[in-house]
């Protein structure tokens, strides 16, 4: 009986194959999505601009999927410009195909349409999409992904009476074609305007629109993600507290806060008990760690609320030194819950990281410099040059040797790079050893925090410390219980280490998520290639992807064999 089914599926799975929609299983559901992006004129600090809008929207319409659930989204480039968006935090697995950045794939001419097609796994939990095509990420076309348990697999707290999506960030005023000219000239971003809640930005005693709803007595779920250009913010709500209950698609443990820190490029779940008095609650956003700090506020509405909210806004964490301090303990709170969703394979295929071998420590220390006059951000002494062929694809079409050479940084930083003395402009890839069990140390000499983080994986975030990394600090590493996330932030003066095993194979972007910093450099490939050469480790190029550049007329190469796949 049992090999009888296992066969079919291995039939339905070779005909799948050979009907060249190996991208996805057949037996899971879709959900299709047609969206045209245009330019339209929106005010989310208060002042009118034209920003990148998706069905008219920003934030952009959510995607509401579960587990396994295939996705189909066809977008259309009404701009005047390329336009590429990628699923920010989904573990495209052997699929780096559909990652959506430059990298990976040809950006979406004006006036052209493209269809992502991929299928989100068992990353149960709150992520967002964001254009990856020049600055287009400051003026909007973001919106958020989240990602359901299915029925089978048990979530570590009740259904909330309902749940809300909090797209907050940095803003800034001047467009992105202006921020583009201003950085290809050399001059740096500058101080944002203002921090937009979900496209709107709030002023204590202003206007009382209420932005969300609770009903006293329930619980609601507030997914909230940074997706701002560089500032580093604190959330908070008064008169509640917050309990973390994800983060970056795990579950953690539910630990009780204040307040939160959301650095550029992270996401978390709270829940929120509506055990207050029925009244009106600010919800708040206030800047970390800048000279000029920023506020923006939000209306919480009680249903049958009475009174207006309090203008008293909860007190923020502290800043400078004290503030780091205290955001690192918050840090070190973060714990993954081991027992929830036990059902789940670990995406990395192992619970016990702590007791894996490391292969391979790779030491990266960013720095910034100015190249010919002009301001250039880099890993280790290089700054990443995008070439306008897609790395993958000349990978792919085996012309590499044409565009770019492996491993021109090396793992261990050399000094006049640590120094920040020289920063060579170049394609920036790693040759990764397909499954090898990397340990990444992030060194942040500068006097900036800095966010990391890596497509197509997750990877247990297992220390932050001041100071310098050696090897003797490996003991104080928590290597039981991290939180396996994509994103983490390194503070001033400081480093943070992650590991994770490079088994997904495909061309995975590594980069600081300040989108300056990525932009003008800092950032770099993962080459994990699979030596098998096999569908059982990467799919082949998506039918009807369309190639640019160099490969444009170049006949298609063989394509990866089935063998080994069942
Ligand atoms: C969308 O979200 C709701 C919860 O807000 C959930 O019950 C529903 O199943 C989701 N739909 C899909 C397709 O996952
Ligand atoms: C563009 O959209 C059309 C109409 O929906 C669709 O048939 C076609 O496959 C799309 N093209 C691409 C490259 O996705
Ligand atoms: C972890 O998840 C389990 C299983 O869902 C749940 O019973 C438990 O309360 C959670 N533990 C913590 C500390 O949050
Ligand atoms: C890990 O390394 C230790 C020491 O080199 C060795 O004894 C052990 O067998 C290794 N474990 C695995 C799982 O390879
Ligand atoms: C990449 O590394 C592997 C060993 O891990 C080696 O066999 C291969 O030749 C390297 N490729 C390049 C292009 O350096």
């Amino acid at each position: 009986m049992g090999s009888m089914k296992t066969t079919l599926v291995a039939a339905a799975l070779l005909l799948c194959l050979l009907a060249g929609v190996s991208v996805v299983r057949a037996e899971d559901p879709y959900l299709f999505f047609e969206w045209t992006v245009t330019y339209g004129t929106i005010s989310p600090v208060g002042v009118p601009v034209q920003a990148i809008l998706i069905n008219g929207q920003f934030p952009g319409p959510k995607i509401n999927c579960t587990s396994n659930n295939n996705i189909v989204v066809n977008v259309f480039n009404k701009l005047d410009e390329p336009f590429l968006l990628t699923w920010y935090g989904i573990q495209q697995r052997k699929n780096s195909w559909q990652d959506g950045t430059l990298g990976t794939m040809c950006p979406i001419q004006p006036g052209t349409n493209y269809t992502f097609k991929f299928q989100v796994k068992d990353q149960i939990g709150s992520y967002y999409y964001f254009p990856t095509t020049g600055l287009q990420r400051a003026s909007g076309g973001i919106g958020g992904l989240q990602v359901h348990s299915r029925l089978l697999i048990p979530v570590p707290f009740d259904a909330p009476a309902d749940e809300y999506f909090v797209i907050a960030g940095d803003w800034y005023n001047k467009g992105h074609k202006s921020i583009q000219k201003q950085l290809d000239t050399g001059r740096s971003l500058g101080r944002p305007d203002g921090i937009q809640i979900n496209g709107k930005s709030g002023k204590v005693g202003g206007s009382n629109e209420p932005m969300f709803n609770m009903e006293a007595g329930k619980i609601y779920r507030y997914r909230v993600c940074n997706v701002g250009m560089k500032t580093s913010l604190n959330f908070r709500i008064q008169g509640h507290s917050l309990k973390l209950v994800e983060m970056e698609g795990s579950h953690t443990v539910q630990n009780v806060y204040d307040s939160l820190d959301v650095h550029i490029g992270q996401c978390f779940s709270v829940l929120v008990e509506a055990n207050q008095e029925p009244n009106d609650y600010y919800m708040v956003f206030s800047s970390r760690f800048t000279k000029q700090p920023l506020t923006s506020v939000a209306v919480i509405r009680y249903a049958n609320g009475k009174n207006s909210p309090s203008s008293e806004l909860p007190a923020p964490p502290p800043e400078t030194a004290t503030g780091i301090a205290w955001s690192i303990n918050q840090f070190r709170s973060f714990r993954w819950n081991l027992t929830a969703s036990a059902a789940r394979p670990n995406p990395q295929g192992s619970y016990h990281y702590g007791k894996i071998n490391i292969t391979r420590t790779i030491k990266l220390v960013n720095s910034r410099n100015n190249v010919d006059g002009k301001l250039r951000y880099a890993i280790n002494g290089v700054s990443h040059v995008e070439p306008t062929t897609p790395l993958k694809l000349v990978e792919y079409y085996g012309i590499q040797d044409k565009v770019f050479k492996y491993d021109i940084i090396k793992d261990e930083p050399e000094a006049a790079s640590e120094s920040n003395e020289k920063i060579v402009l170049a394609p920036n890839v790693l040759n990764a050893t397909f499954r090898n069990f990397v340990e990444i140390i992030l060194e942040n000499h500068e006097k900036t925090i800095q966010t990391w983080h890596l497509d197509g994986y997750s990877f247990f975030a297992v220390a932050i410390e001041p100071g310098r990394w050696t090897p003797e600090k490996r003991k104080n590493y928590n290597l039981v219980d991290a939180v396996s996330r994509h994103n983490i932030q390194v503070y001033p003066g400081s480093w943070a280490a992650i590991m994770t095993t490079l088994d997904n194979a495909g061309m995975w972007n590594m980069r600081s998520e300040m989108w300056e910093r990525a932009y003008l450099g800092q950032q770099f490939y993962f080459s994990v290639l699979s030596p098998a050469r096999s569908l059982r480790d990467e799919y082949n190029l998506p039918e009807k992807t369309p190639v640019c550049g160099l490969v444009k007329d170049l006949p298609e190469p063989p394509p990866y064999s089935n063998s080994g796949i069942f």
